[in-house]
């Protein structure tokens, strides 16, 4: 797995590694000790905790298992910050995650402090097999940075006053692009990673699959589109539900995408604000996802289709995506950005799938029971972290991410 390569020299890694490392405290600055505890519900992590977590994971696999003479900062906090890691031993319970009031905000920066320092001193007698670990570890605290954003949406949702987590421009009113339907590619084609570059396991190996006759919409589906949903009766209408996903829809009593607090106001990180009607519709459920394209004549893109259609329009797109800052809304065109796309497929592993080795073997593989695809990226991805084969994942019913929905439908 080790590659040779200028952009994986330990003076770039660590380059990366520093600039990922500090992007999540500026991520935090923003927050009281008080915001960053609160856990707003078991699937969602305290800021906090997610500060403290990324750490934990390079104390682990890198400076406790490869830095010689490494001392931890606490032995005791493994305890609280393995998220679930068997083979790392018994843990804290993910839905109590909110009840740590200590250690404080502050201690937690100066935890990051002491690894940051360790990891700095390591790096340049680490071999390559440990620079890919490292590499592993950008990438988890990036997703984590997702998370971080994803969860404090959540956690000041649940604040009657409506505070913003930042100022955010105004909606952009954009003339949304007409639907239109464009021709996929038939036939055999090619998904999945190449051994080169970085990528998650479960993004490999690249692989042969087949597309039938698909058209993909041009863009996602817009607010707008979705108000009409609505006053149609979707969220009344039985038939156009998965059997589970309407259960769910009646049991929750779901009504409207996720934050949405009227007719007219949705929350955001910038707090209480006008609904965008051309802005892609977010924070709706696979199930809502699902029901809308049913509705729309259409249905949801496989993954393969949405993968294809990514790679053969633009192969710039492949790796690196130039995505502007990490909470502004960019309504538009093209595959990347805004919000994460449901697709039909489920998350399970490609044929010749391996974990990789050791505990990171832990990483994605025993996710694969029950959760379906996302493709794409949304406005809180970091830049450059996604690509086409990237395989985001989420169970049917979750809508505190950014996500979305294009239409695709069969020809
Ligand atoms: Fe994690």
């Amino acid at each position: 797995m080790a590659r040779e390569d200028s952009a994986r020299t330990p003076a770039a890694i660590g380059e990366k590694l520093l600039a990922t490392r500090k992007l999540t405290l500026d991520l935090a600055a923003r927050l009281s000790d008080a915001d960053a505890t609160i856990q707003p519900f078991p699937d969602a992590s305290p800021a906090k905790w997610h500060l403290a977590h990324t750490t934990w994971f390079f104390e682990t696999f890198i400076l406790r298992d490869h830095a010689a003479g490494y001392t931890p900062f606490d032995e005791r906090w493994a305890f609280l910050f393995n998220s679930y890691y068997e083979a790392e031993g018994p843990r804290h319970a993910r839905p109590r995650r909110g009840m740590l009031s200590r250690p404080s905000l502050d201690e937690v920066r100066d935890y990051r402090a002491h690894v940051d320092e360790a990891l700095e001193r390591a790096l340049p007698s680490l071999p390559p097999q440990v620079l890919d670990l490292i590499e592993l570890g950008i990438n988890h605290e990036q997703q984590h940075q997702e998370l971080f954003l994803t969860d404090i949406l959540a956690t000041l949702a649940e604040n009657p006053l409506q505070p913003a987590y930042a100022e955010l421009p105004p909606p952009a009113c954009f003339a949304v692009e007409p639907l239109s339907f464009h021709r996929g590619r038939e036939g055999i084609v090619e998904i999945g990673a190449r051994d080169d570059g970085f990528a998650f396991d479960a993004e490999r190996p690249r692989h042969r699959g087949f597309l039938a006759g698909h058209e993909l919409a041009n863009r996602r589906v817009t607010n707008r589109e979705w108000r009409e949903f609505i006053e149609d009766g979707g969220y009344r209408t039985p038939t156009l539900w998965l059997s589970e996903g309407w259960d769910w829809v009646q049991r929750e009593a779901v009504s409207a995408p996720l934050n949405w607090r009227s007719d007219e106001a949705e929350f955001t990180l910038g707090g209480n604000r006008e609904i965008d009607w051309a802005a892609p519709v977010a924070h709706i459920s696979y199930f809502e996802a699902d029901a809308f394209a049913r509705w729309a004549g259409a249905r949801l893109p496989t993954e393969a289709e949405w993968e294809d259609f990514a790679a053969s329009a633009d192969p710039h797109l492949g790796n690196q995506l130039d995505q502007a800052d990490a909470v502004a809304p960019r309504p538009g065109g093209g595959m990347f950005g805004d919000v994460w796309e449901w697709t039909q497929s489920a998350f399970s592993s490609y044929p010749g799938f391996a974990p990789a080795e050791g505990a990171v073997g832990e990483y994605n593989g025993k996710f694969m029971c029950g959760q379906f695809v996302l493709k794409g990226a949304s406005c809180a991805t970091p830049r450059g972290h996604s690509r086409a084969t990237y395989r985001n994942f989420f169970p049917p019913a979750a809508r505190w991410q950014f996500t979305g929905v294009r239409l695709a439908r069969d020809a």
